[in-house]
């Protein structure tokens, strides 16, 4: 198969017979637009023997289910919840004259997959001649529009090449649905279990309409479907205990198109109060408006999207690709209704269950805070949204008071079981609180602050303060876990507690800023925090123990991190996957060797705690041992390489992470593209090629271009204001193309950009 060079159509040609391709394509044409999504599973279906993942999800919509387990300790978790497959409504057969439309007999020709990231639309398209010699051309799109959340739109288009005929299509919407499941594998582990329990089933005229509930979660969804045909054609819908076939037949013309249109509405209890009658009510709206509508407004709504985030790298097209291609993923896993959020792998698998993680305020909120911090402020109202489950999660957790956020939920409550690489990263309260503090910074939002942020802050500063210890004049944090999932429950990990600092600190600064401004009150009377808890995280802030070694000038990750062995990599073999899959985990953590940045993410968020000789070294140290078994690491690799200088560490890093999912890099996008590195790219480019910080002195670039690229061009919106930066290698331009003059640190000279600002290249 091949990839093609435009930069804003994937597409692959080539009729991909193989499972392990069917299953990777599945997810890279998946549609969706954060509220739900569709794996791109042929609607056909596949011969016996393969095993697909076919997949309709709703964001943020799950099952709960007990977890059966002989030894149980208090805080550990009983109940586990999963993103469920819903429906089925992509499923439609078609037989011409009798013969049944199966690609993996006959001969197929002209086979192309494309996704299409400005029309928002994936298709399928090939010409197949059946085993009696019918020759029919094919081309199916999808769309799930941005529009209309709810709305999955399928034009099937099919015209005979050598002769006219009969054609019986049978569309189907399936309640009968089933979450995929790989007991080998933790990312998508577990057994066959049934979620949904199809409760209704109606036909009404040529409407169907199912609505289906979940087992234990107590949630409800429904789904309507309804065709639009080019032509005259006889329909029947025939209904089953859990499904409604829809059987329709037309007769079709050598020569000339027959076009269906299906048109899907999924609603869930989550958002609407009657799943039932609103998803009736949008399937009529859908279908009065025409597909042409949908079309158009989704082309609209993605002008407008790239016209706000557009990157466009000169000389080298294939990077072009993967990085729209990482936006767009972004965009389309994005939750931005308060009650979801973004999961690990989107909406286009099942990998890690639909569950939210750090992996948003870390890696994925950056691009919407620097390119549409509208959508940020939502993103980040999810925290909001589970606050009160934090502060529950807290006092299970043995803390008075405070909010600790789960490491991992789709539904606020802590989901994650195995708690020495789950709930003990306890740094996800500081990441959160670094997303609210940068967001704040990027765009000078002082109201989300006042409404939201600063309760965030100064919930997770007590959790810190609690935790954490004074000794011997320091302030330690024990057994906890850092980014670095091969190194599990430690004292004093680096990382961890910087992120407390920053955390312990910013909630004093807010508290002093909103006392100053008289709008203190309303905090206090809610969480009734105390000056003299404010002063206790000044001090444990000042008093923050961070390891360091001397000797090597380094910062060893954890105070126990630099007294184990170190681990043979080259015994790895090559492509030999994850260490986590081959070896007893406490095996690993008694080695010096990391699944993913953790010092060196450090040395990237908090750049002015060390020399810049200890980064260096650091750097040097831990790249040594790290195996970036997590797709969260190369990226951060390559900021720190490209802030040393090391342009071509820094572009190697970057050309990896950044086509992780086309590449299948991981080997698993199967079960779903990796959203946080879809992130970290973006992350790379602006924080490591443009070098981008945020910090409370302002914004501070030191642009360098990798051999490779003869420029960049990217727009960023700083302080509500959208600047345009045009770097090739001599020269870096900066431009205000709307909004107030913004004051910007270039190389670490200042500048107010009121027009436009031209620097020479350094690097
Ligand atoms: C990483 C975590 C990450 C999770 C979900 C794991 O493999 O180690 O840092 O949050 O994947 O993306």
């Amino acid at each position: 198969m091949n990839n093609s060079t435009g930069s804003y159509v994937l597409e692959k040609t080539g009729f991909e017979k193989d499972n392990e391709e069917l299953l990777i394509n599945e997810t890279l044409f998946h549609n969706a637009n954060g509220y739900q999504g569709v794996r791109g599973n042929f609607e056909e279906g596949y011969p016996e023997g393969y095993d697909t993942i076919r997949g309709q999800y709703i964001n943020g919509f799950y099952n709960s289910y007990k977890i059966s387990t002989e030894e149980w300790h208090i805080g550990f978790i009983q109940e586990k919840h999963s993103m469920v497959n819903v429906f089925d409504t992509q499923s439609v057969k078609i037989w011409i004259e009798g013969e049944e439309l199966d690609l993996f007999t006959g001969n197929v020709t002209e086979y192309r997959r494309t996704l299409d990231m400005k029309k928002g639309i994936t298709s399928r398209s090939f010409v197949w001649e059946s085993p009696a010699g019918r020759k029919v051309s094919v081309r199916i799109e999808r769309m799930a529009s941005f529009e209309m959340l709810p709305l999955f739109l399928i034009r099937y288009r099919i015209c005979p090449l050598n002769f006219s005929g009969t054609v019986k299509m049978e569309s189907v919407q399936s309640g009968d649905v089933y979450n995929y499941f790989n007991q080998k594998d933790s990312r998508v582990a577990g057994e066959k279990r049934i979620h949904m329990r199809v409760k209704d089933v109606e036909a009404d005229g040529t409407t169907g309409i199912l609505v289906s509930e979940t087992v234990r979660s107590g949630l409800e969804a429904a789904c309507a479907v309804s065709h639009v045909f080019s032509g005259p054609v006889s329909q029947t819908l025939v209904c089953d205990e859990k499904s409604i076939t829809d059987r329709i037949e037309f007769g079709a013309e050598e020569g000339k198109w027959s076009c269906a249109e299906k048109y899907s509405i999924l609603c869930d209890s989550l958002r609407y109060a009657d799943v039932k009658e609103e998803a009736l009510r949008l399937l009529d709206l859908a279908v009065e408006k025409g597909s042409g509508y949908w079309y158009g407004k989704q082309e609209e709504f993605l002008e407008k999207f790239w016209e706000g985030c557009a990157i466009e790298i000169s000389g080298d097209e294939e990077l072009n690709l993967s990085l729209h291609f990482s936006q767009y993923g972004l965009l389309q896993s994005a939750g931005l209704d308060g009650v979801s959020n973004i999961g690990a792998k989107g909406l286009s698998g099942e990998g890690y269950e639909g569950h939210y993680f750090w992996d948003t305020e870390m890696y994925m909120l950056p691009f919407f805070s620097l390119t549409q911090p509208e959508v940020a402020r939502k993103l980040l109202g999810y925290r909001y949204h589970i606050l009160d489950q934090a502060r529950e999660n807290a006092v299970k957790m043995g803390h008075p008071k405070g909010a600790l956020f789960p490491w991992r939920t789709i539904n606020g409550k802590e989901c994650s079981y195995y708690y020495p690489s789950g709930g003990a990263q306890y740094h996800i309260i500081g990441d959160i609180t670094y997303g609210i503090i940068q967001y704040y910074l990027i765009t000078g939002d002082w109201d989300y602050i006042v409404e939201q942020g600063a309760e965030i802050v100064m919930e997770t500063a007590r959790i810190w303060y609690d935790l954490g210890n004074f000794y011997k004049g320091k302030f330690h944090i024990h057994d906890v876990t850092g980014p670095d999932e091969y190194t599990c429950v430690v004292n004093n990990n680096y990382y961890t507690n910087l992120t407390a600092k920053h955390n312990l600190i910013w909630a004093a600064k807010l508290y002093e800023k909103l006392k100053e401004k008289g709008q203190l009150e309303k905090l206090q009377d809610k969480i009734g925090i105390t000056e003299s808890e404010i002063t206790g995280f000044k001090t444990a802030a000042e008093a923050m123990y961070l390891p360091y070694d001397e000797e090597l000038d380094i910062n060893p990750q954890d105070d126990s991190f630099l007294s184990k062995k170190v681990w043979d990599m080259a015994s790895i073999p090559e492509g030999a996957g994850p260490l986590m899959q081959r070896n007893f985990l406490y095996h690993i953590y008694r080695y010096q060797v990391c699944k993913q940045a953790d010092t060196v993410l450090a040395h990237f968020l908090f750049e002015d705690e060390q020399e810049l000789s200890t980064i260096r070294n650091s750097f040097e140290y831990y790249e040594k041992i790290t195996t970036h078994d997590s797709s969260l690491s190369r990226c951060i690799f390559s900021i720190i390489a490209a802030k040393l200088g090391e342009k071509e560490k820094a572009y190697q890093y970057f050309d990896f992470s950044s086509k992780t999912d086309i590449n299948n890099s991981q080997k698993n996008t199967k079960d779903g593209i990796h959203t946080a590195n879809m992130g970290g790219t973006y992350m790379a480019v602006v924080y490591g090629f443009l070098g981008l910080r945020v910090k409370e002195g302002g914004f501070f670039f030191r642009p360098i271009l990798p051999d490779e690229w003869n420029g960049i061009r990217l727009d960023l919106c700083l302080r509500g204001s959208r600047i345009e930066i045009n770097a090739d290698r001599d020269q870096c331009r900066f431009s205000l193309k709307k909004g107030d003059p913004v004051e910007i640190h270039v190389y670490d000279e200042v500048y107010e950009l009121s027009d436009e600002i031209t620097v020479e290249m350094r690097g």
